[in-house]
């Protein structure tokens, strides 16, 4: 039997998560491009993603950012030649991106968090445009207190002041706030810097090898109001 946990994070005011493969499904893009073979939506999706990750680590390294809607077409790019897929695809993926799906427990546990008063907000990598439209389109416009781009500092995540960046903008201190991220790298650094953080691990990664260390570990969302304390 499964009880609520011994230990509940205290003193949190406002939950803060990061966009691709937390909220939104990023495999959905070529899950539900008609034009993609079946077998190759797989390995489109993984490499489509790695790249994606990559270039933003390598771009803030050489101090070369270039917004994530560029990144995510380059790493488009990528991805499609090297799987042998036609470029013609790019504008509809382009597109579905654009309106990634929710996953299926996002609005429920949002609503439930700002009705016991969490502020909520979103921290990504993703443009503000590409933000928008996502909370557009999945009807969440209206579920967030903030949605946040990192382009407002011009470097990716990892970077501190990404993460400094939700800081300033809610006008919290780093302990009041619960960052969600399924990427394991995202929910260390996170940790590392000094916010509270539960890892949603939908992906079942290994712990990763890097300062940090996440508060709990979670499979979906759905878990995460059980995690914090009531708003003193
Ligand atoms: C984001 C990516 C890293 O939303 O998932 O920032």
């Amino acid at each position: 039997m499964t009880g609520p946990p011994l230990q509940r994070l205290e003193g949190v005011r406002a939950c803060v998560f990061d966009a691709y493969g937390t909220l939104f499904d990023f495999g959905s893009a070529a899950a539900r491009a008609a034009d993609v073979p079946e077998e190759k939506r797989a390995a489109l999706t993984a490499l489509w993603r790695d790249k994606q990750l990559q270039y933003t680590w390598l771009r803030t390294l050489q101090n070369r950012y270039a917004d994530f809607w560029q990144v995510t077409g380059d790493a488009l790019d990528f991805a499609l030649d090297t799987l042998g897929l036609d470029r013609s695809l790019r504008e509809s993926l382009m597109d579905l991106y654009l309106g990634l799906e929710p996953f299926p427990e996002v609005p429920e546990v949002l609503r439930a968090l700002r009705a016991r008063g969490f502020r909520t907000a979103i921290l990504s990598n993703g443009s503000r445009a590409m933000l928008d439209a996502l909370v557009f389109r999945a009807g969440l416009a209206d579920a967030f207190d903030a949605v946040l781009s990192v382009e407002a500092v011009g470097v990716f995540k990892t970077h501190p002041k990404v993460y400094r960046y939700a800081l300033d903008t809610l006008g919290l201190p780093a302990k009041a706030i619960s960052f969600q991220s399924s990427n394991a790298w995202d929910a260390f650094a996170a940790s590392d810097f000094g916010m509270r953080v539960v890892w949603c691990n939908r992906y079942g990664q290994r712990r990763e090898r890097l300062p940090g260390a996440p508060d709990f570990e979670i499979r979906t969302l759905a878990e995460l109001p059980g995690l914090l304390a009531v708003i003193a």
